[in-house]
């Protein structure tokens, strides 16, 4: 039983990363993600209705062979453009190119279903997301002032970041 459990633990840290379409039936892990990752988590029936909304496109993040997600990017499509909803990396597995992976699946599929252009708001004081965002070509458009709830009870502003894909 220790070597399961060690074999399962260090595949799930050394594999590599893969990202695929979410469904409705991933909405309890998503969902557990998300409540862990921002101060107002979104329940599984909330959750559960966005994987079901026909213009929203979601991918999850796994481990090469594996169907555990660690990850998910949520997006809701409007012509040709697209809102990022969501991005969120489990905590244990953040820093090790999950958020990246996740991105450019999500983004390519966003591109394959017509997308010219996506924009998101993300907290100024979030240097990871950021840094993630703006590798994939993301610009500062705009800023929102008090737009966060943050964990801590204080609120932050919001950068309004936008992706012209051509
Ligand atoms: C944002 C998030 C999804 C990134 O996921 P990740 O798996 O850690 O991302 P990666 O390992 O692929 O790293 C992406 C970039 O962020 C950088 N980065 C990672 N952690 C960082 C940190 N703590 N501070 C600054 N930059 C950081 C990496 O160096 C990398 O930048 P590079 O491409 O220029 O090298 C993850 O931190 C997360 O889930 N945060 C909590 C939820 C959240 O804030 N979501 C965004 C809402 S807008």
């Amino acid at each position: 039983m220790f070597w399961l459990w060690f074999w399962e633990s260090w595949f799930d840290r050394t594999a590599d990363w893969a990202a695929a379409q979410a469904d409705a039936g991933d909405a309890d892990e998503l969902a557990a993600i998300h409540v862990a990752s921002f101060a107002r988590g979104w329940d599984v029936p909330e959750m559960e209705d966005l994987l079901r909304d026909r213009a929203v496109i979601a991918c999850k993040l796994m481990r090469e062979g594996r169907a555990k997600p660690f990850g998910f990017a949520i997006s809701r499509i409007a012509g040709d453009e697209a809102e990022v909803l969501s991005v969120a990396v489990a905590e244990s597995r953040r820093g090790s190119g999950g958020g990246a992976t996740l991105m450019a699946r999500h983004l390519g599929r966003l591109a394959g279903h017509g997308v010219r252009r996506v924009v998101l708001e993300v907290d100024e004081d979030n240097g990871a997301a950021i840094a993630l965002y703006r590798r994939f070509g993301f610009v500062e458009v705009g800023k929102r002032k008090a737009y966060y709830a943050r964990k801590d009870g204080t609120r932050g502003a919001a950068k309004v970041m936008a992706l012209e894909m051509r």
